[in-house]
């Protein structure tokens, strides 16, 4: 099978590799007919995640047919169509039986990263009765690859964890693909106002579309100021940092209201001053969290409802042999205003 194996910083190729096989009782062996590229995958192809060693196939996002099932899975079968999970979860473990699918401790953040991933024609998926997701029979499946890492994470670690309300106040830092995807779960609680910030006028304008009130372009506004004057001097209700750098931390410390969530989406790769001689009387709460994608059966509902489409975050379409022009796009994305790049086989 073809597969885009990660080769150490900066390299990467399209390459021949074994078809997998079911090696556990409880594997799983999909054949993948949509995939798509992640920031984070971006930043393995950086060297920031050291975890994920050189002969690494990428991904962890797609959806596809199941191939063959190991003999102790019991809810698919071959022929079924599925939606991957990014997070691997035994539904056994300590963790798993909290909900804390992101600890599990024989999953978690594997696919693309430990074990090999979904940028390839066929992947192998552990523990596959508790990672797996069956998919409605007429589905958008183009949509449903946004349910495998950013819409639960969206929902999970930036809108949940921020306890965004009715009529309330947002800020969410950042309209990369999480940021917006921050967005579309936010509207399912109706806040008041969503006020969206970027460097890219091109995403902002996507932000506006998917229903932020305001947008803000810190590269030319103070993004603070302008916040508090939306809010009349009181901040917002939930601060979403949906970048990982000091600055926009910084932004939402300086923005969340009183009783106010400073809500960590972004993944963070150094360290960032927290103002606590200000702070500790806010009666605020600061959130952290890798996404559990427990949400992924609710998210799933919504889609099937019409309630949720995250379609719109899909700007640009490639086939399976055009894994390296994908990759290029996204990599690009301030020139070629990519936000997901759909890979189908
Ligand atoms: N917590 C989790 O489980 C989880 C899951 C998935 C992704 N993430 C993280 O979420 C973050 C966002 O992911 P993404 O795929 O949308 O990334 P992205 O790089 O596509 O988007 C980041 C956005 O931030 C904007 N930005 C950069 N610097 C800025 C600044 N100083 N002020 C305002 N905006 C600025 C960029 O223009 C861009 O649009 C990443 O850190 C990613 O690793 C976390
Ligand atoms: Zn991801
Ligand atoms: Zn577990």
């Amino acid at each position: 099978m073809k597969a885009l194996v990660y080769h150490g910083p900066g390299r990467k190729a399209v390459e021949e590799r074994p078809k997998p096989k079911v090696e556990a009782p409880t594997d799983a062996v999909i054949r993948i007919t949509k995939t798509t590229i992640c920031g984070t995958d971006l930043h393995i192809l950086k060297g920031d995640v050291p975890s994920c060693v050189p002969g690494t196939v990428l991904g962890h996002e797609g959806v596809g047919v199941v191939e063959e099932v190991g003999a102790g899975v019991t809810l698919f079968k071959k022929g079924d169509p599925v939606l991957i999970s990014c997070i691997t979860s035994c539904g056994k473990c300590e963790y798993c039986r909290r909900g804390v699918y992101s600890h599990c401790v024989s999953g978690g953040w594997k696919l693309g990263h430990v074990i090999d991933g979904t940028q390839a024609e066929y992947v192998r998926i552990l523990h596959a009765d508790t990672s797996l997701h069956h998919i409605p029979p007429g589905s958008d499946e183009a949509a449903l690859v946004m349910l495998s890492d950013i819409l639960p994470t969206g929902m999970e670690i930036g809108v949940r964890n921020g306890k965004v309300a009715p009529g309330g106040s947002v800020a969410i830092v950042g309209a990369g693909p999480v940021g917006l995807a921050c967005l579309l779960a936010a509207r399912f609680y109706t806040p008041g106002q969503i006020i969206v910030v970027d460097l890219d006028d091109n995403r902002l304008e996507v932000a506006r579309r998917f229903g932020a009130t305001h947008v803000i372009n810190s590269k030319t506004t103070n993004a603070v100021e302008a916040i508090m004057k939306i809010t009349e001097g009181r901040g917002v209700d939930t601060a979403m940092e949906a970048v990982g750098i000091p600055a926009t931390f910084g932004i939402c410390e300086s923005v969340v209201a009183v009783s106010g969530v400073l809500a960590n989406v972004g993944v963070h790769g150094v360290k960032v001053d927290l103002h606590i001689e200000r702070l500790w009387a806010q009666n605020i709460s600061i959130t952290t969290g890798l996404v559990d994608t427990v949400t992924t059966p609710m998210l799933l509902k919504t889609v099937t409802a019409g309630s949720l489409d995250p379609a719109g975050l899909i700007t640009h379409r490639f086939k399976f042999g055009e894994m390296m022009e994908a990759y290029d796009t996204f990599a690009r994305a301030a020139e070629t205003g990519a936000l997901k790049v759909l890979i189908e086989a």
